[in-house]
This record gives structure tokens, sequence and C-alpha cells, in this order.
């Protein structure tokens, strides 16, 4: 629904590089997509406890807060998932243009609905990142018992059980647990993302 007595003032606001500048970084929208289970939030942790070190201001989103907060209205279905997607994309855009560095763990489990998070924070700001655990390694590790519940019939529509995961085609960055410890994952990552977000005086 469209609302023709919303006056918005983007103008007065400060812009997105004054608080940039004050930070010294560069915002951006790190977009973690996996399966349940899969490592998104640990390397997340790792990740945003790598950044703070060195001196860049974060936020971290994921899916089972997120769920229990703003967004504890939606299931599972592709529907509420997309608006999931949604909302979490427009809120990370306006953090983004706050300044911050999101870092965001969620399924986000089809090429659709990451693509709307990706036009939503926009592409140049979208630094995408895939978590590649196996389905088996996943469902074998079961570290909050959701798998079992899903085989089970307990739980409807779960991912990789009866409700689809599409592996991204081309991410910034594909992760492999089982073949890297999470200190290499992160290391890789923060060799590529470091000089997207180190701030340059130009
Ligand atoms: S998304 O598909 O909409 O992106 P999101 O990342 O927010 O999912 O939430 C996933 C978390 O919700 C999982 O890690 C798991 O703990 C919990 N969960 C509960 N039910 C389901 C389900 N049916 N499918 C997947 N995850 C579920």
């Amino acid at each position: 629904m469209k609302n023709n007595n919303i006056h918005p003032t983007f103008d007065k606001i400060l812009k997105r590089e004054d608080k940039e500048k004050l930070l010294n970084q560069k915002s951006i929208v790190i977009w973690i997509t996996g399966l349940s289970g899969s490592g998104k939030t640990t390397i997340a942790q790792d990740l945003e406890i790598e950044l703070h070190k060195r001196g860049f201001l974060t936020k971290l989103l994921d899916g089972d807060n997120v769920r229990t907060g703003i967004n504890n209205n939606l299931s599972f279905s592709e529907e509420d998932r997309k608006e999931n997607i949604r909302r979490i994309a427009e809120v990370s855009k306006l953090f983004m243009k706050g300044g911050v560095i999101l870092i965001n763990c969620f399924i986000s489990p089809t090429k659709d609905i990451r693509d709307q998070a990706r036009d939503i924070v926009g592409k140049d700001d979208f630094f995408e990142i895939y978590v590649n655990t196996p389905l088996e390694v996943c469902e074998e590790r079961d570290i909050k018992g959701l798998y079992a519940k899903a085989r089970a019939g307990l739980i409807k529509n779960f991912t990789g059980i009866d409700s689809p995961y599409e592996a991204p085609v081309n991410p910034s960055i594909e992760v492999k647990t089982t073949e890297s410890s999470i200190q290499e994952s992160v290391q890789e990552i923060l060799d590529k993302l470091l000089p997207r977000i180190e701030y340059k005086n130009d």
C-alpha cells in the first residue's frame, strides 16, 4: 500500500560518506548463506571478533535472533522466508547507510530470495559468503536437534529436508567447513574482505 502522506527528508540526513569517514571504514553487507547448522553463525561470530580487533564497527544479525524479534510473526513458508529476508535486507541497508558493516547469517535458501536481498542492498555493497557444508554433515552434527525433529515429521518445511536449498552459483567466497578450520575460513574471508572495508581518503 502506497501512502502519499509521507514526506521523507533524506536530504537533511548526514551522508553515508560522512559516517564512513567518522568510523574510518567502508560499510558493506556481508551476507552468509548456508543450511541450518552449516556453521554460518560460528563463522560470523569469529569474523566479527577479528574485525572488532582491527577497529571495525559491525552489527551481526542472524535468523534465530531476528525471528524472535522484528520477524516473530513469520513462518518458514516460501512467502514468509522471502518477507523475512526483505525486512532484513532493508534493515541492513539502513545500518549500512549509517556506516556500519553488517554480518548477516540467514539460510536465505533460494536464488530468488538472495537476489531480492542483493537488489535491496545494491550489488556493489553485497558480499556473499556461501558456507558449503553438506546436508549429511549438518544432519550428523544436528547441534539444535532440528534435523531429527524434521525427519520425524515434527517440523514442516525444513530446509534441506522438505524445503529446498539452492547453492549460490557465484558467491564472493565459498567456505567448506569439512575441509578448512573455522580460523582458516575466517582468514580467507578477511583476506578478501579487508581491502573492501578499509577507508581510503580519495
Ligand atoms: S530463512 O530461510 O528465512 O533465511 P532463517 O535463517 O531466518 O531462515 O532461520 C533459520 C533458523 O531457524 C535455523 O537455523 C533453525 O534454527 C530455525 N528453524 C526453525 N524451523 C526451521 C525450518 N523449517 N527450516 C529451517 N530452519 C528452521
